[in-house]
């Protein structure tokens, strides 16, 4: 088998296997590394300032260690704060995460659409900017989740989390008609913890909306960037990375993201 190629994926926590499940089934050929930047976490609660000073020198060491064909920034919070350092810091081809408004207001019929992410990632200029480029004519509604990244990551371990808890963080995207408007008819999950909780999501969601991931659109990316699937077997597992040091103990839940191989 020629030249396989190495695809690094980071997140603060375990919220980018939502990406890396998608990017997986597009290049199940490729060789995985899964960084989860625990020590960090939730980067939705740090600064942008603090987020660059981190992520910058951490990606650099990643490089260094592991050569990747290209990186997958899979968190809107990381996105939003350092893609474009990240990008002139290193020639590696970095994929990112960003709020998906562009697709979530095309497909609103009633133009009112919520953007549900980290209180960090709705506050960002780059967010700001993307509305203002391509809101069209939807209203946006940005709704800052103090929590749900952490309850998503409680509900992968098997912890149980109250449906109250759930609601509290989402029900801001909800906004009902008025004479003026219609209701809000599209949420953009831009958090990549929240695929997690989508049936959860979509149980609790007092009317249905459609919930915009953009999970499908960074593994097309990743093909546009590296080429499709070379239909090569290789017996490499994959690797995941805590930056806290911690081993993970969830080799039977984490297993379906990567392909169904059980990372090491
Ligand atoms: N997964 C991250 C995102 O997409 C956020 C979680 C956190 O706050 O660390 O924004």
């Amino acid at each position: 088998m020629a030249g396989i190629q190495t695809i690094l994926v980071i997140d603060s926590g375990l919220g980018g296997l939502t990406v890396l499940r998608e990017v997986v089934k597009a290049r199940p050929d490729a060789r995985y590394v899964y960084v989860a930047d625990d020590a960090f976490f939730p980067y939705g609660h740090h600064d942008e300032d603090e987020i660059v000073a981190r992520v910058v020198p951490l990606v650099g060491d990643l490089i260094a260690r592991h050569a990747p064909d290209l990186i997958v920034i899979a968190c809107n919070t990381m996105s939003v704060s350092v893609l474009a350092p990240l990008r002139a810091t290193y020639s590696v081809p970095f994929v990112g995460t960003v709020p998906a408004i562009k697709p979530a207001c095309a497909a609103s019929t009633t133009k009112r659409v919520s953007v549900l992410g980290t209180r960090a990632t709705v506050k960002r200029e780059y967010t700001q900017g993307l509305i203002r480029d391509h809101a069209q004519a939807c209203t946006v509604t940005l709704v800052g989740a103090a929590n749900l990244a952490s309850l998503a990551e409680d509900a992968l371990r098997g912890k149980p989390i109250s449906d109250a808890d759930i609601f509290g963080e989402i029900a801001p995207c909800f906004v009902p008609a008025t004479e003026a408007h219609g209701r809000t008819d599209a949420v953009v999950l831009a958090c990549t913890h929240y695929p997690l909780l989508l049936n959860r999501l979509i149980a609790l969601a007092p009317w249905p909306v459609a919930w915009i991931d953009p999970a499908p659109a960074i593994a097309r990316r990743v093909v546009d960037l590296l080429g499709p699937d070379s239909n090569d077997v290789h017996d490499y597992p994959p690797e995941m990375i805590f930056t806290s040091g911690r081993t993970h103990a969830l080799a039977d839940v984490l297993a379906p993201f990567f392909g169904g191989r059980v990372p090491a």
